[in-house]
């Protein structure tokens, strides 16, 4: 069988809009407001010929898929490879391309690692750090919100909650873009990305290991759990590469996003000024209306159905999460930008069994960083133009020279 893209091709099941585009095309990476609304008035579910796939960008389909690990596995990876057709890049990730009974297993070790307890004891370091870059900024005529900032503080008090005793940090930063372009088809994007890997994954594997990570770090408390004999060692070590994974591109854009959004709202901003404690909620929003991980996919592992579209045992749905956090039918006004909007039940940290196990730590650092905005900053001033940086699931700035005051 001829597979694309490491997954069986299909034919377009009955009654289902074709559409001739590519969803990893870097236009649409980089600006892909107008392909979301196109994608979700095309239907339920669309297919595309050059992955001969299915895509899905409606808030219910989503959430249903999302909901139905039975039907809609991970373990065959949540890229466009079958990983049961196609050998992946890497040994899987024993939590996000995992199923129950195995995913319940690593997931309780990760959730209990990241438990509030444990992130509150975080919140006073992410507190002060923050605090200390944004004073220093305020000193400066311009600074790239990007690099200054939004990338700044995640490789700053990650690593140091995760316990690693050497910090590379653009190493960590690529790394994400590895593991989040890999996901994709083989284009420029994957390939540059995992080209650099034997630069990278070697150091990587190196920092998870037992005696390169400090005793009071979550990573340490992840192998806490091989010794009580939850998980074996290889696992645990397999968990911190998880959090290095996964933990530091997506809070990097989610807070580059944030900055971008106060921005170029500044009535949104004014409303984050006279009322700090809003901090959370306007990062709630800010996941919503910008979708840091655009696109997550699911395999079919039986014969099924979704609203009434007939779909075959392996075929893979691409999900675009962003598409969904931006469904008119969910959402009112779903293209304006409100902090004062409480938008529960957004997609943008997933749903279901494998909904985001570090979401307290995500919402800790951004909260952080929003508060210490909030009070010391009176504008943000956009000094030029933001500028995207395409990565096959993530959609998150590059560039953006900005002026707090
Ligand atoms: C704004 C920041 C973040 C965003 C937008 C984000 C987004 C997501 C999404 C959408 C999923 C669901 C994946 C799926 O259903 O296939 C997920 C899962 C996951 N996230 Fe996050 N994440 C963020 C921060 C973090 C952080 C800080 C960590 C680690 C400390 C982390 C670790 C994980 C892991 C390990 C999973 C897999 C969970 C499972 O399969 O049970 N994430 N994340």
């Amino acid at each position: 069988m001829t597979l694309i893209e490491g997954h069986r091709p299909i034919e377009p099941p009955q009654g289902v809009a074709v559409w001739d585009i590519d969803p990893y095309d870097t236009a649409i990476l980089t600006d892909p407001t107008d392909y979301y609304h196109e994608l979700r008035a095309r239907g339920p579910l669309v297919y595309i010929p050059k992955y001969q796939i299915l895509c899905c960008g409606r808030y219910a389909e989503i959430k249903t898929i999302f909901n139905d690990w039975e039907r809609f596995v991970s373990s065959r990876g949540v890229g466009l490879q079958d990983f049961k057709l196609d050998e992946p890049w890497r040994p899987p990730s024993i939590i996000l391309e995992a199923d129950p009974p195995d995913h319940t297993k690593t997931r309780t070790v990760m959730a209990r690692a990241m438990s509030p307890r444990a992130v509150n004891q975080l919140k006073e370091f992410f507190q002060s750090t923050a605090n200390d870059m944004v004073d220093r900024l305020l000193l400066l005529d311009s600074f790239d919100a990007v690099y200054d900032l939004a990338e700044a503080f995640p490789t700053t008090v990650f690593p140091e909650a995760v316990g690693l005793r050497e910090v590379n940090r653009q190493h960590l930063i690529d790394y994400g873009a590895m593991v989040f372009n890999a996901l994709g088809p083989d284009n420029a994007l994957r390939q540059r990305s995992l080209a650099m890997g034997p630069d990278i994954v070697p150091w990587l594997t190196e920092q998870c290991r037992r005696e390169n990570l400090k005793p009071e770090g979550l990573g340490s408390t992840i192998y806490a759990s091989a010794d009580n004999g939850d998980i074996t060692e290889e696992e645990a070590g397999m968990l911190v590469r998880s959090l290095l994974s996964a933990g530091v591109d997506t809070t990097v854009t989610g807070i580059g996003s944030a900055l971008w959004v106060l921005a170029t709202h500044p009535e949104e901003f004014e409303k984050l000024k006279a009322d700090p404690s809003l901090a959370r909620p306007a990062f709630e929003e800010t996941l919503r209306y910008t979708s840091p991980v655009h696109t997550f996919c699911r395999t079919a592992n039986l014969d099924t159905d979704i609203s009434g579209v007939r779909i075959q045992e392996g075929t893979k749905i691409i999900c675009s999460l962003g598409a969904a956090n931006l469904d008119e039918e969910h959402w009112p006004n779903a293209d304006h930008f409100d902090i004062n909007r409480r938008p529960t039940g957004h997609l943008a940290l997933g749903t279901g069994i494998h909904g985001c196990v570090g979401q307290n730590i995500a919402r800790a650092e951004a909260e952080a960083v929003l508060t210490a905005i909030a009070l010391k900053v009176d504008k943000i001033q956009s000094m030029g133009d933001a500028i995207w940086r395409p990565n096959n699931s993530i959609h998150g700035l590059d560039s953006f020279p900005i002026k707090f005051t």
